[in-house]
């Protein structure tokens, strides 16, 4: 029989929700999670998160890293979506969106340069309250996608568009803006909370998980099924792709010119998590209050502009930026 400390140490009684800035990696054609091994993947992707992000990626993410372009300095996590392009109107050339950091940035994480902000959140976003349903943190190896580039239709339940008017977010959608946004486009991407409690991943990088999220928002945990019993912190990134640049090219009545980097709709909106904190820090960090938002006493905070030194190679060595006569890979 497990002894109760065995059991103890197994869920941790947590009560936080973090949130915090990482600046862009890189961009480029790799995806460790959903096509481990292959040099170029199919489409582009948008990476933060720690510099031990390569095309393969086994076992504990943490002991490899040794700098991360996140906010937390013991998070060397990886997290990433597809990028985002624009298609030129008229002459069909794509150039792909550059990122803004969300706004506000908490915390004296200003110097963040793109990329985007994650959430690990324990119950939503207004309370800091739940010792009545416990959370378990990730393990080394973890990781997950929501969403796939093969949905078409509507994007599903957590992820979502806004089109920004200055800093104002706007109205969720759950496609493309279809006017030009004078603040950018904002994309949400939630990810499933309830785990099987066994597999790191799955073959669908799924279905080890169970999404509870039932609208666009931050809203309180739902309870998680027998199927997929374990509480995990609810992870969320939010994006700011600064489209404003090519708002004079998108003249006014004509159809949504950006898409995802696999020519993708709106509804093909996905992202992905590669788990990589280091030791109990991500368990340190849910297990106190004083770190819900970003306040986090205990957790090491490095500055943004250390972060932005944070690097990885370039393993594919094709153009993503600058005027493409079409999309790499496609
Ligand atoms: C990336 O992975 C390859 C193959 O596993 C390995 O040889 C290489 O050292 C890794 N590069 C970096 C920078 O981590
Ligand atoms: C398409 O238009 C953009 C913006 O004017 C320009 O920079 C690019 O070179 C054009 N592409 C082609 C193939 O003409
Ligand atoms: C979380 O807090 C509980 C209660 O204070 C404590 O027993 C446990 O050791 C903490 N876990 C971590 C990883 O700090």
């Amino acid at each position: 029989m497990k002894s109760l400390s065995v059991i103890l140490t197994l869920i941790a009684l947590v009560q936080a929700g973090l949130r915090f800035p990482c600046s862009e990696l890189t961009v480029q054609r790799l995806d460790p999670v959903v096509q481990p091994g292959s040099n170029p993947s199919t489409h582009v992707h948008h990476i933060v998160g720690g510099n031990a992000f390569n095309a393969t990626m086994t076992g504990d993410v943490s002991a490899r890293a040794t700098c991360t372009t996140c906010q937390m300095a013991e998070d060397f996590s990886n997290y990433w979506t597809a990028a985002l392009y624009f298609k030129h109107p008229t002459n069909g050339s794509y150039h792909r969106v550059p990122n803004l950091p969300v706004q506000p940035l908490l915390g004296g994480s200003n110097g963040a340069k793109g990329g985007l902000t994650v959430y690990y959140t324990q119950f939503d976003l207004s309370n800091d309250k739940l010792a009545s349903q416990p959370i378990t943190v990730f393990k080394p190896g973890f990781r997950m996608t929501v969403g796939s580039p093969a949905t078409t239709g509507t994007a599903e339940s957590g992820l979502s568009y806004q089109c920004m008017s200055g800093s104002s977010r706007g109205t969720i959608t759950k496609d493309f803006p279809t006017s030009a946004c004078s603040g950018g486009i904002f994309t949400t991407h939630h990810f499933p909370a309830c785990w099987d409690g066994v597999n790191l991943d799955s073959p669908d990088h799924q279905s080890h998980m169970y999404d509870t999220v039932s609208s666009e928002g931050f809203v309180n945990a739902g309870k998680c099924p027998s199927t997929h019993p374990v509480r995990v912190p609810q992870v969320t990134y939010e994006t700011v792709w600064d489209t404003t640049k090519f708002n004079s090219m998108w003249t006014s009545g004509a159809k949504n010119p950006f898409v995802w980097s696999f020519e993708g709709t709106g509804a093909g909106t996905h992202a992905d998590y590669m788990f990589g904190w280091k030791g109990d820090a991500l368990a340190r960090a849910m297990n106190k209050s004083e770190c819900f938002y970003d306040g986090c006493g205990s957790i090491t905070k490095q500055s943004m502009a250390t972060a932005g030194q944070c690097t990885v190679k370039d393993f594919v060595g094709e153009p993503v930026d600058g005027w493409l006569s079409k999309l790499p890979g496609m």
